[in-house]
């Protein structure tokens, strides 16, 4: 059988121009372990951003394969309202005690974009309930990104996804956030006291009043080209939020679970959000899951006689499901258990430096950005006015291209090429994948 051609005829790949896939098919994996992905001709494929950066320990990691072996013959899955079990109540004990202060109320979904609409929802139903009927919109950053559903697309603003649904989406505030590698006030990370943090105050006193939420994906913009920003901003922001009685909803789908280093991206600022949406590394990568954890205060403005319609009528199919939350406890004993965080800091150095020793010094590498274990590289047609390449000669997708011959997965951002890998990843195969994606990209550049 040609599976790929077979792949062809049924499927429409995420996020693809499926003509792309006449020049290069796509590749059928058949097994993985660790940080290597096989296909079905043997062919080794590293992971380098954990497969949509949810894989957090490794594919097929032993100790995540046993607990859903045993969770399959004792549950699959079983209604979520009016039912429980014991799987659920386990992992929301063990979250509690690692999440920021006051994250104390879970409710379950079964994807990042179905999170950020249940924190939406929850945000405006709860001002809604507690007299202030006139906060009905919303604030998310410039570059925002967070997820594809409608609500979130609104949120976002990545133009790339949403410029098209224009005309569907909510009318969103939209607060010119930070931009440390091309800052308006030309100002450095190192000397830099988030002046552009004047932009939120602006925007919070013209709009503070009609506002519910401000998302926020803390310290790291993923889908923008992993910008990275201070932690002072979001501390910044708690103090806006709660002059202005604005939920602050931390999208951490993307940079929970130690990909900054810290458990949390929030626990930098050392502040904690009103709500928080949870997924990818939640499970360590095996099952679609999500949470929107959020306060007792917030819980507390819905919990009334059902005759006064204050209950949160929001419901996903497989919300709980318990093979996902066996997975994820799981994850969480790893992590404490094989001290995996502290362990991944220690590595990031190394990262970080030979990161920066190989792609600082080529003649388009604009800049290097660093957060945890997440590297990114941006390559720039001038390094000196930091202008960008013309983004139709799909610079990044080219050097993609490359690297899969080669054995390495990247998936560039336009032409941010990054490193976001499990946090298992060892020292020989950060040499590997920073010398397969240098020689990569110089073969590119070279040909302009
Ligand atoms: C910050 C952030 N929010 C939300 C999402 C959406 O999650 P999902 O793709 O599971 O819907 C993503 C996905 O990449 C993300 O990075």
């Amino acid at each position: 059988m040609n599976w790929q051609e077979e792949d062809l005829k049924y499927i429409w790949h995420p996020c693809s121009q499926m003509k792309d896939y006449e020049e290069l098919p796509p590749i059928v994996i058949e097994r993985a372990s660790g940080i290597n992905l096989y296909d079905v001709d043997g062919n080794c494929y590293k992971d380098v951003i954990s497969s949509w950066w949810c894989n957090l320990l490794g594919h097929c990691n032993p100790r995540i394969n046993s607990a859903v072996k045993n969770q399959i013959d004792k549950l699959e899955h079983v209604i979520f309202a009016n039912f429980t079990h014991k799987t659920a109540i386990t992992l929301c004990q063990k979250l509690i005690e690692v999440l920021p202060e006051g994250l104390c109320k879970f409710n379950f979904a079964d994807n990042g974009s179905a999170s950020v609409e249940m924190a939406m929802k929850m945000s405006f139903q709860y001002h809604q309930q507690t007299g202030n009927v006139q906060k009905k919109r919303f604030m998310a950053l410039s570059d925002a990104y967070h997820g594809e559903t409608i609500g979130a697309l609104s949120v976002g603003a990545c133009d790339l996804y949403s410029e098209i649904y224009k005309p569907i989406l909510m009318d969103v505030i939209r607060v010119q956030g930070p931009d440390c590698f091309r800052c308006p006030y030309g100002l450095t990370r190192d000397n830099c006291s988030c002046e552009c943090f004047e932009k939120a105050e602006k925007t919070f006193e013209q709009y503070g009043n009609e506002t519910c939420a401000m998302l926020v994906e803390p310290l790291l913009q993923g889908s923008a080209g992993m910008k990275v920003y201070p932690s002072l901003y979001l501390k910044k922001l708690r103090g806006l939020c709660d002059k202005y009685d604005v939920h602050l909803i931390a999208d951490e789908i993307a940079t929970g679970y130690g990909r900054t280093g810290k458990m949390f991206a929030f626990e930098h600022a050392g502040v904690s959000p009103d709500i928080m949406c949870l997924s990818k590394g939640l499970t360590g990568g095996y099952m679609p899951m999500s949470i929107c954890v959020t306060t007792q205060k917030i819980y507390d403005a819905f919990y009334d006689d059902y005759i006064k319609g204050k209950a949160f009528l929001h419901s996903h199919t497989y919300a709980g499901n318990p093979l996902a939350c066996s997975a994820a406890i799981e994850v969480l004993n790893i992590l404490k258990d094989e001290q995996i965080i502290p362990k991944a800091v220690e590595k990031s150095k190394y990262f970080n430096n030979i990161i920066n020793d190989k792609f600082l010094p080529l003649k388009n590498v604009g800049e290097v950005r660093h957060i945890g274990l997440i590297n990114a590289i941006e390559i720039v047609k001038d390094k000196g006015t930091k202008q960008p390449f013309d983004s139709r000669l799909r610079l990044g997708y080219q050097i993609y291209k490359k690297a899969l011959k080669r054995g390495v997965l990247l998936r560039p951002l336009g032409d941010v090429i990054y490193f976001n890998p499990p946090l298992v990843i060892q020292k020989e195969d950060m040499d590997f994948v920073t010398d397969v994606a240098k020689e990569c990209m110089t073969e590119v550049l070279n040909s302009l």
